[in-house]
């Protein structure tokens, strides 16, 4: 049975104070992925306490391998000898980005069994482009049962073009590539900071990738990789929200622990928005906001453009901004959920295809509110930290799959929020 636990959220008081933001959920995980691609011992500091976090665990114990947590944020993965190469349905489906283990499986094992991710809360999300990259690198790939079943004698370096610059299947490529024989040339290659974080990772690993961070990733196959130690970074996603928390509330909230180049294009767009960030220091900034929010126009994109795992926090915002705008979902096709919500709440928007359109109300009200997804969740949060009178939140265990402790994080601002 799901958590059937409920957040209670009173609104109306600005957030004041200092937040931490913890480690990055997804490149923990598809580092976490990668660490099967060695036979020695990685250790990674900086590991978020989350659900994904845990159900990531659990499918790489599942394949036979030792993890431990060291301390509260310390992973030791221990990949010396396994054999086992099948990622059940059970797993998968509670988390997608299992899938994540893939590459590095059909790289180290020859060959792997996966069960195919269905779509999901925001949109079909096929894993086709993740297929044809290892079946240019040489892999059989079946279909049977729900199951993909991958095997390959040599994996051999190709050239892979993507129709469309995707996360998920730049990284789980570029792993499998990283022990092929030769070279392999990703084109239209995912820039975001995960692929970046992965591929230094796997060079640290004695891995050779170039390009990280253009959309030419360049991969010469070595024979083999090393275990090391890593620090994961921050998690964006979790920065931008809490940015967006302290906007929507009127506060003046210091955040610390977050690299603000990878949040360009969101502190850019709060700023449009009539918001103050102060850089304090390298990895601190300090959103305050005693004034009417101005309405801005969002389009979500690849990065370096406006993440879509920031639009629904950002469209709680727009749902109170002085005036009408348009928020356009170009990354997943499914994206709106939470705009049902947002409406229960008082909220003005209305859908037509990839677009929402928000006008602007004076304020929100409290309602029963239901999470459909892990970021929609977020922003009934921060929605509900405005609204007057006291919001329900239902299935918030889709929001603790990638925020540590909101709740305790948020009372520290000085928010009136508890789980039940
Ligand atoms: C990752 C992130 C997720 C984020 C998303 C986009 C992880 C664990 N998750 O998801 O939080 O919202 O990037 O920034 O890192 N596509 C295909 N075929 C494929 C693969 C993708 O058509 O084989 C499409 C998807 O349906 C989507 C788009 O490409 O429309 C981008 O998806 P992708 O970048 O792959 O997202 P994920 O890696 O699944």
């Amino acid at each position: 049975m799901q958590n059937p636990e409920r957040f209670f959220i009173t609104g109306g008081k600005p957030l004041q104070g200092t937040v931490i933001i913890d480690g990055a959920k997804n490149s923990a995980l598809s580092i976490m992925a990668a660490c099967l691609l060695t036979s020695e011992v990685c250790v990674l500091e900086n590991v978020p306490q989350l659900t994904d976090v845990y159900s990531m665990i659990e499918v790489i114990k599942t394949l036979g391998i030792q993890v431990e947590w060291k301390d509260s944020n310390t992973l030791y993965i221990d990949p010396d000898d396994f054999n086992n190469y099948e990622a059940p349905y059970e797993l998968v489906k509670t988390m997608r980005a299992s899938f994540l283990v893939m590459g590095p499986l059909i790289a180290r094992l020859k060959k792997a069994k996966i069960s195919l991710p269905g779509g999901c809360a925001i949109g079909a999300r096929p894993v086709d482009f993740h297929l044809k990259g290892f079946q240019s690198l040489g892999a059989n790939i079946v279909t049977e049962k729900g199951y993909i079943k991958a095997e390959v004698k040599n994996l051999v370096g190709n050239d892979i073009y993507f129709d469309f610059p995707s996360l998920g299947a730049t990284e789980n490529i570029m792993m499998a590539a990283t022990l092929a024989e030769g070279t392999t040339m990703i084109e239209n290659a995912a820039k975001d900071p995960e692929v970046i974080e992965l591929g230094t990772f796997l060079n640290k690993m004695g891995a050779q990738i170039s390009g990280l961070g253009t959309d030419i990733i360049t991969i010469k196959g070595v024979k083999e990789l090393k275990g090391v130690h890593y620090r994961i970074i921050p998690d964006r996603i979790e920065a931008g929200t809490y940015m967006i928390a302290a906007a929507i509330t009127g506060g003046v909230v210091e955040i610390k622990h977050i690299n603000p180049y990878y949040l360009k294009s969101c502190i850019v767009k709060l700023e449009e928005a009539g918001i103050n960030v102060d850089n304090k220091e390298d990895d601190t900034v300090i959103i305050s906001n005693s004034d009417i929010i101005k309405s801005v126009d969002i389009k979500t994109m690849p990065f370096p453009g406006f993440p879509t795992d920031l639009q629904a926090q950002f469209m709680s915002l727009m749902s109170i901004a002085n005036g009408t705008s348009i928020i356009t979902e170009n990354v997943f096709e499914n994206r709106f959920a939470h705009a049902g919500d947002l409406r229960r709440m008082g909220a003005d928007i209305k859908i037509e295809g990839r677009n929402s359109i928000i006008k602007g109300v004076k304020k929100l009200s409290a309602a029963p509110v239901m999470a459909s997804d892990l970021r929609g969740g977020a922003a009934l949060v921060l929605a509900g930290l405005i609204a007057e009178g006291t919001t329900e939140i239902s299935r918030v265990y889709h929001i603790d799959r990638g925020y540590v402790k909101i709740e305790e994080k948020l009372r520290e601002l000085g928010a009136h929020i508890r789980r039940v």
